[in-house]
């Protein structure tokens, strides 16, 4: 059989697999349910790896005189496909669209969901509350580090070496790579480092408080290997154990209410001398309605320790280079979660350091 006597075997292929191909490709389009479906089913059909693009390839192989007849007819199958898939494309298109209309209205008159705000952790809100007392009573707010040096947190504050608060068991050592091997460092066990800080870098009149993070090896239900206290000092010319009482009177009675009793009893802290606990009269049985000598609060009797204060140590000056013929000072310092826990009747201190959000979000 010669080339011009009719069709060749190329041409006849070409022509079967186009009339076959039209019908299927408007087929496809036709069972694709969204245009996802229908954009994929496109993309097999007329894409670079498609059904079309094998058919044209094989327009190679129809013999010359042929091609331009076989490559319009392509193109017409192509464009009849290309219709198909655009009218399958409106089709989806508007059924979405009058499902919409249809759909039940949306109710513009429902309040909107607003985005939950967070707020300070209880601790910080307390602590900057007794910040502020202090600071309306004309302290200066100070700051010191969580990692200290034995010399801040223990030696310059009198503690002799063998107190039992230096010991291992009692304060988290730390070990500082690249320090000298004598360097003795720990996580400090109270604000009190803030004193030596301070009183070693400033000269009286001074007020300073101060707060934060301290660490000690505790943890049960009152006990927090980590929690926060809050310390104050005053050192000026003729400071006395009166000027002490007034201002942590004055303190005990913002925080806790203008009427609360205060009082003062004989402790001991090897930084003061003399050293004294503050008491308020216990906040759950104070209407003395007879309910005293059960409250298990206070212990029945009356009265909530809140404080460690007293005069500041001799020693103590004569360390920070404040001479102490000439200044006398007193200090204190308070536990915020005591605080926190005596206010909410909150029963264990962890609930403090969860941060479960049904927790802290009463606050
Ligand atoms: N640092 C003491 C403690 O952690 C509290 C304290 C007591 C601080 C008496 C003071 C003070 O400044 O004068 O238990």
């Amino acid at each position: 059989m010669s080339s011009d006597s009719g069709s060749s075997d190329g041409e006849l292929r070409i022509e079967a697999s186009l009339a076959a191909f039209g019908p299927r490709a408007v087929a496809a389009f036709g069972t694709a349910a969204t245009e996802q479906e229908l954009r994929f089913a496109r993309a097999e059909i007329l894409g670079k790896k498609g059904e079309l693009t094998a058919i044209l390839r094989g327009l190679g192989q129809a013999p010359a005189d042929q091609r331009r007849a076989l490559g319009e007819r392509v193109n017409g199958v192509r464009a009849e496909v290309e219709l198909a898939f655009e009218a399958r494309l409106s089709a989806i298109t508007s059924a979405l669209r009058a499902a919409d209309l249809n759909a039940a209205p949306f109710d513009m008159s429902l309040p909107g969901r607003s985005a939950e705000r967070g707020h300070l952790h209880p601790i910080t809100q307390v602590s900057n509350e007794i910040l502020d007392i202090f600071r309306s009573l004309g302290f200066e707010v100070a700051w010191g580090p969580q990692i200290e040096l034995e010399e801040h947190n223990f030696t310059k504050l009198a503690f002799p070496p063998d107190h039992p608060a230096t010991d291992m068991q009692d304060s988290f050592w730390v070990k500082v790579t690249g320090a000298p091997s004598d360097a003795r460092v720990l996580l400090r066990t109270h604000t009190s480092n803030v004193q030596v800080r301070e009183m070693s870098t400033h000269t009286p009149p001074m007020a300073i408080v101060s707060g934060g993070s301290v660490f000690r090896r505790d943890d049960d239900v009152t006990h927090s290997p980590m929690f926060h206290q809050i310390e104050g000092f005053l050192v000026d010319e003729s400071v006395s154990f009166a000027e002490l009482k007034g201002v942590l009177t004055e303190f005990a009675r913002r925080l806790y209410g203008p009427s609360t009793p205060v009082r003062f009893r004989p402790s001991y802290f090897p930084f003061v001398e003399p050293g004294a606990e503050a008491d308020v009269g216990c906040v759950f049985c104070s209407e003395d309605d007879g309910t005293r000598a059960t409250c298990r609060v206070c212990k029945a009797t009356g009265w909530l320790e809140i404080l460690g204060c007293g005069m500041i140590h001799p020693d103590v000056l004569t360390h920070c280079g404040i001479d102490p013929e000439r200044y006398t000072g007193f200090a204190f310092g308070m536990g915020v979660e005591r605080v926190l826990m005596l206010r909410y009747n909150i029963p264990d201190i962890r609930l403090l350091f969860e941060n479960d959000p049904r927790f802290v979000a009463q606050f």
